[in-house]
């Protein structure tokens, strides 16, 4: 380290450390210098610096000084404490399997794209997301999820929490004051509404998804749900209710927000198509690559009402003018080869081994309860007797290092129909059958 760097260092170290007080004078640069043995010139630059810095001040005709507002010190020691080691038999749901992550194919997408992508690709990107990655989400998602998308009403983001937040900033701004929301919902969720000034208005959910009657009956001017699997009941939207749901929109020229965050993962048959394929003009459609490749990505993408787009996307340019554009530029190759398709193939198998899984053992230990929501995604609901103690049964499960978890928490209203969400995407077989063991000794106890 050169000489001066490492004066500068011992300086600011020690006003740090309080060694040398506000007000109290430095030497002069020529006393410093002799008693160090360094040139004035290199102390004199030193002192300049530390003045630029804010850690001196210096008056004409008299002394330098260490200047009043001490820099503020950190304490040493960690500043982050290790999470809190999840229990041994997890069933959290809302988290694939990481470990399967295609990192060979993606990393090839990565490699093509750095390689090969002109200087462009580089700078500031289309906020939109890059016409590579529109084109290829409009192919994929017209195909896979029967949507009418475009490159022109496709925008991407920051997983679909971005994408909500946006949308609810938008309605706002257009004169929505309330958004229906599915009860019970991802918390997160409700939140996101409340944060835009809107009010969120819960509307029941039963084993036919949301209940259309019941939104009919307020005032609401949008409505987020979830009809392909609903989140955490599993319930998929029956096709009358979807009907119901779209004629209400059309009358009202209400806004509907599908959130398909998981239905690629359709067990006993090809997925529903999504709403939006229905209804392109009142349906704002989002996915998101955090259940089909790895939450890690932050990738999510809105399929928009021509209505919308420019606001939209004016929303996205000043919050962060744009998602990370060579990600998507990978995730644009990666859609194209059909690693994707691939991946998806491999990985409905896989689940759907870990959630027969999972039914074979609740038939097993917990034969009694009634299981629901098994027909798509990465978790289900096992129902409990109403008057169940949901508290008191994850108490007890913890006990035995089970990780359950209540829908009771999920709910905006009166706690009814009590149950467990069980997650099964990243619970290996093993880890399944033994933790549904343990969990039907755990109900042994408590009310169940
Ligand atoms: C119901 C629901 N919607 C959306 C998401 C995805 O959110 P993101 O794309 O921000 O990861 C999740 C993830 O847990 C979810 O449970």
């Amino acid at each position: 380290v050169p000489l001066r760097a490492q004066l500068e260092q011992e300086l600011r170290s020690a006003i740090r450390a309080g060694q040398l007080r506000p007000g109290n004078e430095v030497p002069s640069s020529r006393v410093l210098a002799q008693d160090l043995g360094l040139s004035r010139g290199l102390v004199v630059e030193a002192y300049e610096q530390l003045l630029a810095e804010g850690y001196l001040t210096a008056r004409r005709g008299s002394a330098t000084t260490v200047a009043a507002h001490r820099p503020h010190v950190e304490r040493s020691g960690p500043v982050e404490t290790a999470p809190a080691a999840p229990p041994r038999y997890d069933f959290r749901p809302g988290v694939p399997d990481v470990s399967m992550f295609p990192r060979r194919a993606w990393v090839s997408s990565v490699r093509r794209v750095v390689n090969s992508a002109d200087s462009a690709a580089f700078a500031y990107p289309d906020v939109r997301g890059p016409a590579a990655i529109r084109n290829a989400l409009s192919e994929y998602l017209n195909r896979v999820r029967g949507t009418v998308a475009r490159a022109d009403r496709v925008l991407t983001c920051n997983g679909f929490t971005q994408g909500f937040r946006l949308v609810c900033q938008v309605l706002r701004e257009r004169g929505v004051k309330s958004v229906a929301v599915e009860d019970p919902a991802h918390r997160a969720h409700h939140q996101s509404v409340r944060d835009a000034g809107l009010k969120t208005l819960p509307i029941a959910v039963d084993v036919r998804g949301l209940v259309v009657e019941q939104l009919k009956r307020t005032d609401a001017e949008a409505v987020l749900l979830t009809p392909a699997h609903q989140f955490p009941t599993g319930a998929v939207l029956a096709p009358e209710r979807r009907a119901a749901l779209l004629e209400w929109a059309a009358a009202r020229r209400a806004w509907v927000v599908e959130d398909d965050y998981d239905a690629e993962y359709r067990y006993d048959r090809e997925p529903i198509g999504s709403l939006q394929g229905v209804a392109p003009e009142r349906v704002v459609y989002i996915g998101t690559a955090s259940k089909t490749l790895a939450p890690a990505l932050r990738l999510a993408w809105m399929v928009l009402p021509m209505e919308l787009v420019a606001a939209v996307t004016q929303a996205k340019r000043q919050d962060d003018l744009g998602s990370p554009s060579l990600q998507q530029l990978a995730f644009a190759d990666f859609l194209e080869r059909g690693e994707l398709d691939r991946h998806l193939r491999k990985m409905r198998l896989h689940y759907q081994r870990r959630r027969d899984a999972l039914i074979a053992a609740l038939r097993a230990h917990l034969p009694r309860l009634r299981v629901s929501g098994i027909a798509a995604g990465l978790h289900l609901m096992l129902e409990l007797d109403a008057g169940a103690d949901e508290k008191a049964i994850i108490a007890a499960a913890a006990a035995q290092s089970v990780g359950v978890y209540a829908v009771g928490a999920y709910r905006a209203r009166a706690k009814r129909g009590p149950g467990l969400i069980l997650g099964y995407g990243a619970t290996s077989e093993a880890t399944i059958a033994e933790g549904i063991k343990r969990l039907g000794s755990a109900l042994a106890g408590p009310r169940a």
